[in-house]
């Protein structure tokens, strides 16, 4: 894919996550901090003669190329919403572990959308493109934005934020925890909704208010299906985090550090110590990071 478009999929991030009703279609209302990494997948589009979809990547094992993907389902939702009939290769470079909390399946559909509005010249209503990602799923809104912002709904309606750049460590201890399963053992669904977040809050006055003021509503319910939780926030606590904490339904948990030095000296340790983690040090991006090349 020598000509091919590039689109970062950065893996998403819940720093709070407020579960505080349910609709009557079952899907939970929330409320949700949510910032965007350096870490995550790539996405990579080409015209072609015919459609080819591919992955590879260290998390790539057992993932479904077929229909049921989330990347070839936003490919096929762009074509019919343009009326296009252009086939395209896509390779998908997965780096995010799989059903994880940290929106992979979402970030790499949201990459779609974005690689291939670039690739065909075609620049949707942000309204339709919205729309659109809301069919493929209640996060992939957020992650077409892929920037710091503050999610309601079902997580559908975003606002952006402004946040300081936030030194984190990503870690899953290879467990997949079902989102589903973890919203159906939450003990209450009208949990306190999230206090409006302060302007202009440093990363320490950032640290203090999330660990003062917010949760994730999931984190109890997970631990439950997934004990290993547990284990990866106090490996985090001993390593020097100022907050350790799980994002979406898990089972991945991220630690902010005071500095990405003392991030990428925990990650490191954490790495040593548990070999079969998944351990990466990495940053909150501010703007969305694309390049024309693989
Ligand atoms: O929308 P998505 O397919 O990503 O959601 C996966 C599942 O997570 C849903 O079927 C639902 O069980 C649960 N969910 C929810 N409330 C949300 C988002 C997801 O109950 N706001």
């Amino acid at each position: 894919m020598a000509e091919a478009i590039a689109e970062h999929a950065p893996a998403k991030v819940n720093l709070a996550l407020h579960i505080t009703g349910q609709r009557a279609d079952g899907y939970h209302l929330l409320e949700s901090i949510v910032v965007f990494t350096e870490e995550g997948d790539r996405v990579f589009v080409e015209a072609s003669d015919e459609d080819r979809f591919t992955i590879s990547g260290p998390f790539s094992d057992g993932l479904d190329a077929g229909q049921d993907n989330l990347v070839t389902r936003a490919r096929d939702h762009l074509r019919a919403l343009v009326g296009s009939t252009a086939a395209v290769a896509i390779h998908l470079e997965k780096n995010l572990p799989v059903a994880s909390g940290i929106g992979g399946g979402s970030s790499d559909a949201a990459a779609t959308l974005r690689a291939l509005c670039r690739l065909w010249l075609i620049s949707p209503s942000g309204e339709a493109l919205s729309a659109l990602a809301l069919q493929l799923g209640a996060d992939v809104p957020m992650c077409l934005e892929a920037r710091s912002l503050i999610a309601r709904g079902i997580g559908e309606k975003v606002v952006p934020v402004s946040m300081p750049d936030l030194p984190l460590v990503l870690v899953n201890p290879g467990v997949a925890v079902s989102t589903p399963s973890a919203f159906r053992a939450l003990a209450r669904k009208d949990n306190p909704i999230l206090p409006s977040l302060p302007d202009g809050l440093d990363s320490a006055g950032i640290v203090t208010w999330l660990s003062n003021s917010s949760r994730n509503d999931l984190e109890a319910p997970a631990r439950l299906l997934a004990p290993e939780v547990a284990e990866v926030i106090g490996a985090l606590g001993h390593t020097g985090s100022s907050l350790s904490r799980m994002s979406g339904s898990g089972a991945t948990c991220f630690g902010i550090f005071p500095s990405f030095e003392e991030a990428c000296a925990a990650a490191t340790k954490l790495a040593a110590a548990h070999p079969s983690w998944y351990v990466r040090a990495t940053r909150t991006i501010q703007e969305r990071h694309h390049g024309k090349h693989r």
